[in-house]
């Protein structure tokens, strides 16, 4: 590794180890850049456990690249000119009025605990948490599933209510092993999602450029059914077809709709 500094943003040039698709996405190509000497130590690390290429100087940057900090981990697009990094946010969304509240409706009155099997960037998994709900979020592409363990682990230190476990994994098999879960939720990329999508369209842009496809997302749906103790939720943007059959309850917003298969025995 040698050390480099140009400008304010520098630093090292580390040999990767391993594939990055394999690793750290499944999809475009991802640099990476520590923001200050003090990160040099992590960005190093992170360099060679995700197999990404070292920059030296984050002006020869283009597309998109890992921002490593000491508290940090943010990913920006170089290629968009003055594009802000992308952090993993905790914070909380206000909830709608009880009557339009469409997650709720959704969970059901009896949910304690919710499996994420598409968890990304966690928006859907922090509003669960917030619901005092016991979640285990699961994300499959590496660096995504580090940003939001990163933002978990700083989440629980504020919040009382609600627990949150990141398992970095393919759902497909974690949902086998993991502690079942009254509800399964799945928001898996939709091709043509574009305008529909009800996440902010840079989180949603970039997920969709780090994952790619999801197309086995109807083999997660089928293990899905046979795990949740109550019920599957599936994500869809407000128009487009269901995932799988036809569901037993439909919750339609303006752009996105939430459709039940139920699995246990309980009441609707
Ligand atoms: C549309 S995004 C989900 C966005 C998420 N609901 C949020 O609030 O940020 C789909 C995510 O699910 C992940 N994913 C899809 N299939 C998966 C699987 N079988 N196991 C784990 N993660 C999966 C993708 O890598 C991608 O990050």
């Amino acid at each position: 590794m040698s050390l480099v500094k140009i400008g304010v943003t520098m630093v090292f040039i580390p040999t990767p180890v391993k594939s990055q698709k394999s690793q750290a996405s499944g999809g475009e190509k991802v640099s990476i850049v520590a923001l200050n000497r003090e990160s040099i130590p992590r960005a190093t690390a992170l360099s060679l456990h995700l197999g990404l290429e070292g920059l030296c100087d984050s002006k020869v940057a283009s597309g998109l690249v890992l921002e490593v900090s000491q508290s940090r981990l943010g990913l920006r697009d170089y290629s968009q000119h003055r594009s802000r990094a992308l952090t993993v946010d905790s914070a909380g969304r206000r909830y709608p009025s009880a009557g339009k509240d469409l997650l709720s409706r959704a969970l059901g009155k009896h949910c304690h605990s919710v499996i994420d099997a598409t968890a990304g960037f966690g928006s859907d998994t922090f509003d669960f948490v917030r619901r005092g709900k016991q979640v285990c979020a699961i994300e499959r592409v590496v660096m995504v599933a580090m940003m939001l363990e990163e933002a978990a682990e700083e989440f629980q230190l504020r919040q009382r209510d609600g627990e949150i476990r990141v398992v970095c994994g393919d759902a497909i098999d974690e949902i086998r092993v993991q502690r079942s879960a009254d509800v399964i939720f799945l928001d898996p990329m939709f091709p043509d999602r574009g305008r529909q999508s009800a996440q902010p369209r840079k989180a949603q842009q970039m997920l969709r450029r780090l994952a790619g496809e999801d197309p086995d997302a109807s083999t997660l749906f089928q293990v899905a059914r046979q795990h949740a103790r109550k019920r599957v939720i599936v994500k869809r943007p407000r128009n487009a077809p269901p995932l799988g059959d036809a569901p037993d309850i439909m919750h339609k917003g303006k752009s996105v709709r939430y459709d039940i298969y139920l699995t246990g025995r309980t009441s609707r």
